[in-house]
Parts: C-alpha cells; sequence; structure tokens
C-alpha cells in the first residue's frame, strides 16, 4: 500500500509571535480557510493509509485538528530526522510490502498533487532510491534545500549532490546552474531508507538500532535533533537518491515576507493576513498579520507588522529570515 505520513511537529519559528508552542505553523489558517495541516490531509487523501506524524507537546492540537487521522506521537521532538526514522520503522512493521509518502505539513500548495506523488512512489518502488521532489526556483531563497540533478533517466534524475539552505552566494550560484528546491516531500520504502539512514557513522544509526531492539524512548533520548535533509540526503551514497520535479504552485510559507507571494494586495501594495483592518498614509508594500487588530503605517515601506496575543512584531520584511534568531533568544531566556 501506500502510506502517506504528514510531518506536523515543528513550530515554524519564523512565523513567530503567530507561530508559539502552543499554536505551531501547521495549526494557522495562512492564505486559507482550514488550517495548514487540515490542507495537508487532504491533499494525501489518495493514499492507502495517512499518519500524521508529530511530538509529544502538539498532539492533543493535531488530534483536534484532524480528528480524521490516526496520530503518531514520537517519545520528543527532534526534528525531522528523528520523526522520520521512527515513522518509517512503524509503517514497516504495520504494513506489507509499502511505499510511504513523506509529506510537510506547513505548505501552501495549489495544483494536482495526486498524479505527481504516484510518479514518485513508483520510481521508488521500482528503483529502490529515496526520491524527492524538485520545485523549480524562481529567486536565491536561502531557506530551501537545493538539489543537483545528475544524469536523466526519464521518469525522474539521479541525483547529483543535495545541499541544506545554503548561504545566500551558494543559492544564487545554484539557481543559476538550474538545481531544484527540495520541496521536503519524499517517497521511499522503508528498507532503502532504513538502510541510507542506519549507514555506519550516520547520525540516525544508533536510534534506528534502538527501534529495532524495541526501545525508542532510549533511543530518542540519544539522539541529537538533526533534519533528514542532514542526517540522510546530504550524506546518501550518489545513485541512491532520484528526484522527480513538482509543476504545480507551491510555497513554504516560512517567512511573513512570504505571505506577499501568496494573498492580494491593495493599491500601496499592502498585503493583510488574518482580520486585520489598516490605515496606510503614505506607507507601501508592507505586510499586516493578527486577529481583531486595527494597524496605522505612517510613511513607512516594506515592513511586516504582526500582532498575536500580546505580542507584537516589527520587521523589515528583508530581514524577516531573522525573525528565527529573535525566537532562539526567546527560547533561551525561557
Ligand atoms: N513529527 C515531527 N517531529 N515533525 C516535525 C518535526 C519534529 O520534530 N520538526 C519539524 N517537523 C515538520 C514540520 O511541521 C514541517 O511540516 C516539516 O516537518 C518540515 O520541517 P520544517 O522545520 O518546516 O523544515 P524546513 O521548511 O526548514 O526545511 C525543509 O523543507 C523545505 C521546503 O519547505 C527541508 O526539507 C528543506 O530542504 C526544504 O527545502
Ligand atoms: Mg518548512
Amino acid at each position: 500500500p501506500l502510506v502517506a505520513v504528514v510531518l506536523a511537529g515543528g513550530i515554524g519559528s519564523r512565523l513567530y509571535p503567530a507561530s508559539r508552542h502552543h499554536r505551531p505553523k501547521q495549526l494557522l489558517a495562512l492564505g486559507g480557510e482550514r488550517t495548514l495541516l487540515e490542507r495537508t490531509v487532504a491533499r494525501a487523501d489518495f493514499a492507502d493509509e495517512v499518519v500524521v506524524s508529530t511530538r509529544p507537546a502538539f498532539a492533543d492540537a493535531v488530534r483536534e485538528a484532524v480528528p480524521e487521522a490516526s496520530v503518531l506521537v514520537e517519545p520528543a521532538g527532534k526534528d525531522t530526522g528523528p520523526a522520520l526514522a521512527y515513522a518509517t520503522h512503524r509503517v514497516a512493521e504495520r504494513f506489507d510490502d509499502p511505499v510511504m509518502l513523506a509529506l510537510p505539513s506547513d505548505h501552501h500548495v495549489d495544483g494536482a498533487f495526486e498524479p505527481t506523488a504516484r510518479r514518485g512512489a513508483r520510481v521508488a518502488a521500482e528503483t529502490g532510491s529515496l526520491v524527492t521532489f524538485g520545485v523549480e526556483p524562481d529567486r536565491p531563497d536561502t531557506g530551501y534545500g537545493y538539489i543537483e540533478p545528475g544524469p536523466d533517466r526519464g521518469a525522474y534524475a539521479e541525483v547529483a549532490a543535495f545541499h541544506e539552505k545554503p548561504e545566500a552566494e551558494a543559492a544564487r550560484r545554484y539557481v543559476e546552474a538550474g538545481y531544484y528546491w527540495n520541496a521536503g516531500i519524499f517517497a521511499w520504502t522503508p528498507a532503502a531508507f532504513l538502510t541510507a539512514a542506519g549507514a555506519t557513522d550516520a547520525p540516525l544509526a544508533p536510534l534506528i538500532d534502538a527501534l529495532d531492539r524495541g526501545d525508542p524512548e532510549t533511543g530518542f533520548a540519544a539522539v541529537d535533533p538533526v533534519s533528514v535533509d542532514r542526517a540522510v540526503f546530504e550524506r546518501a551514497a550518489s545513485g541512491s537518491v532520484a528526484v522527480v520535479p513538482l509543476d504545480i504552485a507551491w510555497d513554504d510559507l516560512g517567512s511573513w515576507d512570504a505571505l506577499r507571494r501568496i494573498l492580494p494586495a491593495d493599491e500601496d501594495g499592502t498585503v493583510v493576513a488574518g482580520d486585520a483592518s489598516v490605515r496606510a498614509v503614505d506607507a507601501t508594500n508592507n505586510v499586516v498579520a493578527g486577529d481583531d487588530i486595527h494597524v496605522s503605517l505612517v510613511g513607512v515601506d516594506d515592513v511586516a507588522v504582526v500582532a498575536y496575543d500580546d505580542r507584537i512584531l516589527v520587521v523589515p520584511t528583508a530581514a524577516a529570515q531573522r525573525v528565527r534568531e529573535l525566537v532562539a533568544e526567546l527560547n533561551a531566556e525561557g
């Protein structure tokens, strides 16, 4: 069977203060009526089975948001590497001859996803490769992983190298060289993933040993947080990873400036998310987000003003990626 695993255990810290520990990004209704998580689960409904993977802190909120889905809670939030090792191990135990499709739940997607997803799953089953889905970039975004395509095999290309979240200069080179963005969507057979992730010296190897012994708690306690991109894809042997192009509208909505790409702007270039209202005087190209709030802008350009709960964030849209640094400082202070 085709088993979709929807990843819903991240925080989405660059969307602070909308995203907070009690309300991660996937539970926000950014750019739509329903939460990003509900939209993702609906998008995966062609799979034979849909499992939502999350960390303990979000388990209740996730069950409430998608009561129809089965929820798999890992012992601790250690990023996508451990989460996917756990989910893949579980899928291998529960299903006969499965192909797994891993989906992030923090994306805005528009278009027919099923045909490409099925193609990727078929490539994973037929070749035993780890399959990534590649999006054609339109800017040197440093918030994404980049895939360097190798030989073209028709339904897919082999992956020559994978570069997770490069510096701006490298990102510019990658776009020019025709690399793909990593959509963060993957397909694999459990055997292919567990072999690659469990290779000697790989960061997830001790965790996979612990899962094989039936002791996930000890395995999660010992593993450092690491993304699947760094733990598996950047290290994978050449020839073992394949990329299938994903040709639909796709956006991670990673930071506040991203709203400009999916929401309509008024004549001043102002974009409003949530039910905030705005009065702008001599102010252009701003982003305003919040609920039940009126925001006034005078003589400012290219800033994001975001108000949620008792918190306000003001940031130039060009620096929106740096909200991550702010949140790290807030977390360090507790
Ligand atoms: N279960 C679980 N546990 N899920 C998690 C955890 C965790 O500890 N951490 C993150 N997730 C979920 C997030 O909720 C999200 O849906 C998905 O995993 C991806 O995590 P992000 O933290 O959003 O990753 P990213 O956006 O920085 O980077 C990834 O996605 C990009 C595309 O959006 C990478 O794969 C990049 O290479 C890729 O370009
Ligand atoms: Mg993301």
